[in-house]
């Protein structure tokens, strides 16, 4: 099969192939995701084959408006309303009741759906004239780094998707926050860019941060978002330590750091949205360069940076 590279404009082809039940890689704000048609079950198979990922770790359907919630899922609380008004279309992904009529298979099982709506164009439009929702992980190998370019899509996946619908680079670059509402307090399971505070001063009340639990997703993973390369999460001091015996590393630095030969310094943005927007970006480039190893300064630590600890810390070696 030849992967298609198709341009944000071609959105009726993208909807065609995912009618005939093909994969395509889709944009949004946060990663691109690997879309299959949510009734189509035999291309909702090809999507855990082709990621090599567990058919136990369950899919998030991706609609095109709030409105359309009531039809997936059930007791849907005026909580969960108020947060899809404020922040859908957005980076936030609710886990609801699921109806009968889902697909046991997007759901691993779960009584329970992960539902949101993206905030891109060309994804809405995907959306829009599909009629039914789409599922999407994020269009890469099981555990390893997410995409937020096309060229990181088809380095894993070329020749066994249909096509990528190339929008350039993501908005976001982190995936999206995900917060249970099934439950008497709401819980964020994965956080993201829509933080703790953020819901909170939605909801007008206090809810749960991450914590470890039972359901299979992400946040519950030790392994996620991991380079070929081992990865190492360190101070700045550690690092320049570690500079003077080592050699033929990478070091991904936002503070000021002496610099020595033998070291490919990448340099990231102090502002936590513009360190998430390139942190994948810059992780597939380390990855891709002749080092040993890949030095990661250890971010502030805030909740407002609890996305970007998240990733980096399960991308770490432990
Ligand atoms: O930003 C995003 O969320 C991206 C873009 C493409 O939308 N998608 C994404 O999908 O990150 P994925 O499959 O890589 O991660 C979805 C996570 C998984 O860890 C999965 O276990 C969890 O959502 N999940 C899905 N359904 C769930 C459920 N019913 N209960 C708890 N977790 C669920
Ligand atoms: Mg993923």
């Amino acid at each position: 099969m030849r992967t298609q590279i198709l341009k944000k404009n071609q959105i009726d082809e993208a909807v065609a192939l995912l009618k005939k039940g093909e994969l395509v890689a889709l944009p949004t704000e946060t990663v691109y995701g690997l879309a299959a048609d949510a009734y189509n079950e035999n291309a909702i198979r090809k999507i855990f084959s082709v990621k090599g990922r567990p058919e136990n770790h369950p899919l998030i359907l991706h609609i095109d408006s709030c409105d359309s919630v009531d039809f997936y899922a059930k007791n849907v609380s005026v909580y969960a309303k108020k947060l899809a008004d404020f922040f859908w279309p957005g980076p936030l992904t609710m886990i609801l009741n699921k109806k009968e009529s889902i697909n046991n298979l997007i759901t691993g099982g779960l009584n329970t759906i992960a539902i949101r709506v993206p905030n891109n164009t060309a994804m809405l439009e995907v959306l829009k004239k599909m009629k039914n929702g789409i599922v999407a992980p994020s269009a890469n190998f099981y555990q390893k780094i997410s995409p937020t370019r096309p060229m990181h899509v088809i380095k894993n996946l070329d020749g066994k998707i249909s096509a990528v619908l190339d929008d350039g680079g993501c908005a976001v670059g982190i995936e999206s926050t995900i917060i249970d509402m099934t439950k008497d307090v709401p819980v964020i399971l994965r956080p993201g860019a829509i933080t703790k505070e953020m819901i909170e001063n939605v909801l007008m009340f206090e809810i749960k941060s991450p914590v470890m639990h039972a359901e299979k997703v992400s946040g519950n993973m030790k392994n996620h978002y991991q380079p070929e390369k081992p990865l190492f999460l360190l101070t700045v001091k550690q690092i320049e330590r570690l500079s003077m015996e080592e050699n033929n590393s990478a070091i991904m630095h936002y503070s000021e750091i002496s610099k020595n030969s033998g070291f490919f310094y990448y340099r990231m943005p102090k502002d936590k949205k513009q360190y998430a927007k390139k942190l994948y970006f810059a992780l597939h480039e380390l990855d891709s360069l002749d080092v040993k190893k890949i030095f990661v300064e250890i971010p502030p630590d805030s909740t407002e940076w609890g996305g970007v600890m998240d990733r980096l810390v399960k991308a770490a070696v432990k």
